[in-house]
């Protein structure tokens, strides 16, 4: 990824292509995308399950969704990142262009809640015990999505 590209989205992918030698400079020989180098499905599953079975219980994030179920929402976020680093792109087909800072403009999204959700995600990261590389490339990604999804400074 380009520095400007950092800039100015560093939540959503242009291409896959670019995805993909994004992952050739990260994971060394091992081939193909970082998805398959992770585990791909499985690995993208075992993070949001436990992202969201966290979101369930936290006072800051769970207000924010106003479904009772959020079987849905996993879903989405699931598909979206499987798609980012280079699987399945079935987000896309049923969503459309991910277009994140603009679906996540109805809801607050201020530092105390980027730090809830960064908070839940780090968890998740960490019980999928992935090799230091991988989950060093996996977390800076997040950290800078979050930043980025940030619509507000002030406070709640
Ligand atoms: C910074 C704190 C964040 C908060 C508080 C937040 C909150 C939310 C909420 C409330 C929704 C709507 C869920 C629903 O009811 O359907 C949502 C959707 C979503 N979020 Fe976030 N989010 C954050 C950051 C991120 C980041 C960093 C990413 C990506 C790396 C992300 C990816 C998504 C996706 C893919 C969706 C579904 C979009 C769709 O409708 O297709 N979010 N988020």
């Amino acid at each position: 990824m380009t520095r400007d590209e950092t800039v100015t989205n560093p939540a959503e992918p242009s291409t896959t292509t670019e995805q993909t030698s994004t992952t050739e400079q990260t994971s060394g020989e091992a081939p193909g995308t970082f998805y398959e180098a992770v585990g791909g499905g499985p690995t993208f599953r075992r993070l949001v399950d436990e992202f969201y079975r966290g979101v369930a219980d936290d006072p800051v994030l769970r207000p924010l969704y106003a479904d009772a179920d959020l079987g849905p929402a996993a879903d989405h976020l699931r598909m979206f990142l499987e798609q980012y680093w280079g699987g399945p792109t079935t987000y896309s087909q049923l969503r459309g262009h991910p277009r994140l800072r603009q679906r996540h403009a109805p809801f607050r999204v201020g530092p105390a809640e980027r730090d809830a959700w960064l908070r839940q995600m780090r968890r998740a990261v960490e019980s999928l015990s992935l090799d230091p590389s991988h989950e060093a490339t996996l977390w800076e990604y997040l950290e800078r999505a979050a930043m980025f999804m940030v619509n507000t400074l002030e406070d709640a």
